[in-house]
């Protein structure tokens, strides 16, 4: 037997159904805040990558699906996208159309990590971004249309947590003050922030190691020593957003885990997976147009882990979706299989999802098999009733029948859906 591969997964109905009602939502509720959706490969130059998400990050430096192809280029599996999103902003020439520009996408990205609950190797995001607008103003937007997409799915102790990183100048005086703090513990601090040390100090603030995070704890936050720009900006969004009532709590150790961000960053938290699985994160990346070859465009947005969102889906959600009634069409004698499929063809014009019996079972088999799949109805064509132009509907909740003629059907079984409804 042939087994999927280590961290990837199969989304099987009826919870696939959950998957396309969130992304429906988030077409609905993203792109009425203006943003359309861009599709973009997912194999992308490796050098896309080290030079966004950043060469000391645990992303590029451990996590990356790399690998030559028959030319012998490097590539990657896209780990996130919102590098994609740039590369494609300057290689298309977006900045000549009406800025700022808004856009969204769905999809899998790849990274190789350590499996656990919340945590696979291919995962999906429903990403946001916004280019070409360096007003708090936009952050506030993408926070706005991310807490409107959360509240439309029923979610209600959903944590946003908000932190300002400066800008990149502000980020040296920061981590020379982190280390002189931190100096005289260095010794007491794990193996890993030992390498993040050199490498990336910024991700001390984020180790987990419970003596790490008590030395971290005493050292000046980062908000304190950025410039009294960068700081009237995140300021400004969190006056915005309690504008709005849409709850935010500064955390002041928050970092993210790539090195494009500045000034405003921020994640989403659910009680019930905890800090460590983080549902959403996102922030403000002015630099990273022009770090990737294009011209000074600034940027503000955030990716939702679909994988993880669903897992935490409110129970409310779920029975909306998991509702869905269909109507099991049933063709029993000779020469029925023809006009069954015309009938549930008929059904789905209508709007009415239906499953035929296709196998050939017999009456008592097949209303069994309707019993199973938990139709609501089935609609039974039989060969003496269609002779007479008729059909019948029986009503599985209630185990009731009636005969109706075959062009009411329709009409007739709607009526019933709706009734069972309100
Ligand atoms: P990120 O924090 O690396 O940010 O990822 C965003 C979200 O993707 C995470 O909060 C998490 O829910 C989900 N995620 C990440 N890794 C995994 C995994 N291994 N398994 C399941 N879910 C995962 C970014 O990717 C940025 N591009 C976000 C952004 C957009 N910033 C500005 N614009």
């Amino acid at each position: 037997m042939i087994r999927k591969v280590k961290g990837t997964r199969d989304i099987l109905p009826p919870d696939s159904e959950l998957w396309n009602e969130v992304e429906r939502i988030a077409l609905q509720i993203l792109g009425g805040f203006g943003y359309a959706e861009i599709r973009l490969p997912i194999v992308e130059p490796t050098e896309l990558f080290v030079r966004s998400v950043g060469e000391g990050t645990d992303i590029v430096a451990k996590e990356m699906y790399t690998f030559a192809d028959r030319k012998g280029r490097s590539l990657t599996l896209r780990p996130e996208g919102t590098a994609g999103v740039a590369r494609a902003y300057i290689e298309n020439g977006l900045g000549q159309r009406p800025q700022p520009l808004r856009l969204s996408y769905f999809g899998p990205m790849f990274r190789y990590e350590k499996m656990q609950r919340g945590r696979y190797r291919q995962f999906s995001q429903i990403g946001i971004e916004i280019l070409g607008a360096a007003t708090p103003a936009a952050d506030v937007e993408v926070i706005t249309a991310l807490h409107t997409f959360l509240t439309e799915l029923g979610f209600d102790d959903l944590v946003i947590v908000l932190n300002n990183l400066g800008d990149p100048d502000d980020r040296g005086v920061f981590i020379d003050g982190l280390k002189r703090e931190l100096a005289p513990y260095k010794a007491e601090l794990c193996a890993d922030c030992l390498r993040r040390w050199d490498e990336n100090p910024l991700r001390i603030l984020d180790c987990k190691v419970p003596r790490c995070r008590e030395l971290v704890a005493d050292t000046t936050p980062v908000a304190e020593v950025v410039s009294a720009e960068a700081g009237r900006h995140v300021d400004e969004v969190e006056v915005g957003l309690a504008d709005l009532e849409i709850p935010v709590r500064r955390a002041p150790r928050l970092v993210r885990g790539l090195d494009y961000y500045l000034r405003t960053v921020f994640e989403v938290v659910s009680p019930e997976l905890g800090e460590n699985t983080v549902i959403c994160g996102g922030g403000r990346y002015d630099r990273l147009i022009s770090d990737l070859g294009g011209a000074a465009v600034p940027g503000t947005g955030f990716a939702i882990g679909e994988d993880r969102l669903i897992e935490v889906l409110p129970q409310s959600f779920k029975d909306r979706v998991f509702r869905r009634r269909t109507v099991a069409v049933l063709p029993v004698g000779d020469e029925t299989a023809a006009p069954a499929t015309a009938l549930a063809r008929d059904l789905v014009r209508a709007g009415i999802a239906v499953e035929t019996e296709v196998t050939g079972r017999s009456l008592r088999a097949a209303l069994k098999w309707a019993s199973k799949i938990d139709a609501a109805l089935a609609l039974i064509v039989g060969a003496t009733e269609l002779a007479d132009n008729e059909v019948v509907i029986r009503d599985l909740h209630r185990g009731v029948q009636q005969t109706v003629r075959r062009d009411e059907a329709v009409t007739k079984v709607t009526a019933m859906l709706q009734r069972d409804d309100a």
